[in-house]
């Protein structure tokens, strides 16, 4: 059932769901997250198995704003705290030593925790409501201090960023409130802060750059992780193939595209009606196959993410075999995309 997430009503019934232990899809600016009381380890468990999502790999906490970071996380770094001063409420997620006995099933057994303000209004009004003492003496009378949503999609698909998208994934039994097409598009940036220095283990619209300004530090990637002799910490998110559609997606420059069109004959499978593949791409580009759907991504990297997901669902829903996808430029603004793209590209 989707209700609109803008209503009072709604983010009441909404509130009472996460209380009583239920899950719900949850717009945020990203994408859409699968949502739970972060501390209810039964209804924790519920999002991994929805999921089909590993039961160890950790779930990102939403928090109302800074004030409940005290309540996840045992300590918080300096460079942490210039972050959230920065970004919060926004698309940055910060991975933090984690409060012994809070949240472990949620933090997937790991003695650290992921937490985020995310800035979406109506993620905003259910935390609030949610951080309020319930109505109801029949419900649980503890305050839920933050909502446990990882992206509201089966463990490897492409992440949601409409409602219509999450009761695909989940049904028509789900509650979702909705909140409208995400404005981002893509996940969170995710910076661990437990190694001393700030490591990138996930891009997103908050950019590398960004972050180093904002803290006066240099920002380690994943690879550099070595050099710290720790293992890095499991992120579902991070694995090499995610974010896959059904079709099968590959990764070319523009000539090379033209190239491989270029080649194809008029009908590439006499038994199909429509089209084969697609090809979603920032150059403009020709085909003379009835059977090749051209899209052109838009130019600027934020648009482009903004789009994306709800693209490769389309090309999807339009049955073709494959995407051809025009690699993003090698510049910090298309980080996110082109991150995304790869993993998609990997499965
Ligand atoms: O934008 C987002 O971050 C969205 C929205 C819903 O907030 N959420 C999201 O969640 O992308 P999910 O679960 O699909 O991805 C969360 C990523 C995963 O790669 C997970 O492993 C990582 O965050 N993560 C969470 N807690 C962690 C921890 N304690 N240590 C390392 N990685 C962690
Ligand atoms: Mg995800």
């Amino acid at each position: 059932m989707i209700l609109d997430g803008f209503s009072a009503t709604a983010i009441a019934s909404a509130a009472q769901v996460i209380r009583a232990g239920g899950l719900l899809g949850l717009p945020t600016e990203t994408v859409y997250g699968l949502a739970a009381d972060a501390e209810n380890d039964a209804a924790v468990a519920q999002i991994f198995i929805a999921k089909g999502r590993p039961a160890n790999h950790p779930l990102i906490v939403h928090v109302v704003d800074a004030g409940s970071v005290a309540h996840f996380a045992a300590s918080v770094p300096d460079f942490a705290k210039a972050l959230i001063d920065a970004f919060w409420p926004g698309p940055l997620t910060l991975i933090l030593p984690r409060r012994d006995g809070v949240a472990g099933a949620a933090a997937g057994g790991q003695n650290s925790i992921g937490l985020r303000c995310p800035s979406h209004p109506v993620a905003q009004a259910l935390l609030q409501a949610c951080l309020q003492a319930p109505l109801s003496s029949t419900l649980s009378p503890q305050k839920v201090w933050g909502i446990a949503a990882p992206s509201a999609n089966q463990f490897g698909r492409v992440s949601p960023t409409t409602a219509r998208h999450v009761q695909g994934e989940f049904g028509a039994d789900l509650l979702i409130l909705d909140g409208g097409p995400c404005a981002v598009g893509i996940e969170s940036t995710i910076i661990d802060c437990t190694r001393g220095v700030p490591v990138l283990l996930r891009p997103g619209a908050v950019s590398r750059e960004q972050v180093q300004v904002a803290c006066g530090l240099k920002v380690l990637l994943k690879d550099e992780l070595v050099s710290l002799d720790a293992p890095a910490p499991r992120a579902s998110g991070t694995l090499e193939s995610h974010y896959a559609p059904n079709a099968k997606v590959r990764l070319m420059d523009a000539p090379a595209l033209q190239t491989a069109l270029n080649l194809l004959s008029h009908e590439i499978d006499g038994a199909s009606t429509g089209p084969t593949i697609a090809v979603y791409s920032r150059a403009c580009l020709s085909t003379y196959s009835s059977q090749v759907l051209l899209k052109r991504m838009p130019a600027d990297a934020t648009t482009a993410a903004q789009q994306l997901f709800a693209v490769l669902r389309e090309l999807d829903a339009q049955g073709v075999d494959l995407i051809w996808i025009e690699t993003p430029p090698d510049t910090p603004e298309w980080d996110g995309v082109r991150d995304r793209l790869q993993r998609a590209s990997a499965a």
